[in-house]
């Protein structure tokens, strides 16, 4: 299959290099020329994946229209404030793709003007004929194991599981394990909202909090999270799934998160600018805790937890005045309203 996967940033190289190494003809593009001209001279791309030797015959380019000519599948692997502008671009090259191409985003995050998912942005950029084709990845993996070759289960999610299955087929690896759903939503919601619940997770051990903290955090969060997804029309199960508290697990509980550690180091009480300079590049949770704060108000859910993370980052609140307003919040049952007996 000829394959292009636009964005050499960890993800798109990690999963290039995994799609080359199943036998595809594949192609990276980047705007950035660093890290293209590293995999094309030496196979690697220091920058993003170091020590770690890519699929041999793995291609890069600045050249889109290269990329994309031909492709029978497009991978998207850019940051979510980008999808749109690198969308729109592809559409306009799509007639040179192959006539029945299928898109797979796995880019996790909401659009912060439009509160739009990634697979809304998609509808909006592409016409109505390719929306059976869209196809979103997501789930618990880092990409440095991914990279390693180390066992690792996603889902993929699509309206039409006729196309999902054929990115199923590209990417089963023995060490890569995609499953399939229909809730392409759900899928969305837990991609993005996990990175919020990892801040508070990172946070409370920074302030010295133990295991006990962790647990209740991770399970109110998924609780918030799956409250969000199906106010937007999610399906709860998806929650307790792979890219619900499977991603959600793994964000929260590893130090190899940007997320958790933004949220340890405001613990520590440093400074989110000095925290930013500190990690070289933004922690996607803290655009992620803005945009799931204004679409929980949008759709009217109450998430406590991801309320205090967006207030932290962006009103100043301090750490243990979040702690003591969520501890005298007043008292509750554990269900959400609907599901506590009359
Ligand atoms: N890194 C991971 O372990 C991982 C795992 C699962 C999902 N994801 C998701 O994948 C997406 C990408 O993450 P990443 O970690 O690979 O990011 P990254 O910052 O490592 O790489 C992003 C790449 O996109 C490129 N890019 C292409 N067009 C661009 C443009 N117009 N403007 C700016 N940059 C442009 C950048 O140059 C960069 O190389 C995110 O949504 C993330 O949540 C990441």
């Amino acid at each position: 299959m000829k394959i292009a996967v636009a964005g050499a940033g960890s993800w798109g190289t990690a999963l290039a290099s995994l799609l080359r190494g199943n036998g595809h003809d594949v192609i990276l593009w980047d705007i950035d020329p660093v890290p293209v001209t590293q995999i094309e001279e030496t196979g690697n791309n220091a920058r993003y994946l170091p020590d770690i030797d890519l699929s041999p015959g793995l291609r890069a380019t600045t050249d889109l229209a290269a990329a994309v000519a031909g492709a029978e599948l497009i991978v998207l692997a850019v940051p979510s404030p980008v999808m749109r502008t690198v969308a729109e671009q592809i559409n306009a090259l799509l007639p040179t793709a192959a006539a029945d191409v299928v898109l797979c985003s796995v880019t996790k995050g909401i659009e912060v003007d439009t509160l739009m998912t990634m697979h809304q942005v998609l509808e909006d950029v592409f016409p109505t004929s390719m929306y059976p084709r869209l196809t979103y990845l997501s789930g618990p993996s880092f990409a440095v194991e991914v990279a390693a070759g180390l066992p690792t289960a996603v889902t993929i999610a699509a309206k039409d599981l006729r196309y999902a299955r054929i990115v199923q087929l590209a990417f089963h690896a023995p060490f890569f394990r995609p499953y399939l759903t229909e809730d392409v939503m759900g899928v969305e919601i837990g991609g993005c909202a996990k990175n919020v619940v990892a801040i508070a997770v990172g946070l409370a051990n920074g302030m010295g909090f133990e295991r006990n903290a962790d647990a209740a955090l991770i399970t109110r969060g998924l609780s918030e999270i799956t409250q969000l997804g199906v106010a937007k029309g999610a399906n709860p199960l998806t929650f307790g799934g792979l890219s619900g508290v499977g991603d959600l697990i793994l964000t929260c509980t590893s130090e190899k998160s940007r997320n958790y550690r933004v949220g340890y180091f405001l613990g520590q009480g440093l400074s989110l600018e000095s925290i930013q300079r500190r990690l070289g590049q933004t922690a996607e949770g803290v655009v992620n805790a803005k945009a799931v704060h204004l679409l929980a108000q949008q759709v009217g859910v109450e998430m406590p937890l991801c309320n205090a993370v967006y207030r932290l980052l962006y009103e100043g609140l301090s750490p243990h005045k979040a702690v003591q307003e969520l501890a005298a919040r007043e008292l509750r049952h554990e269900l959400p309203d609907r599901f506590i007996p009359a």
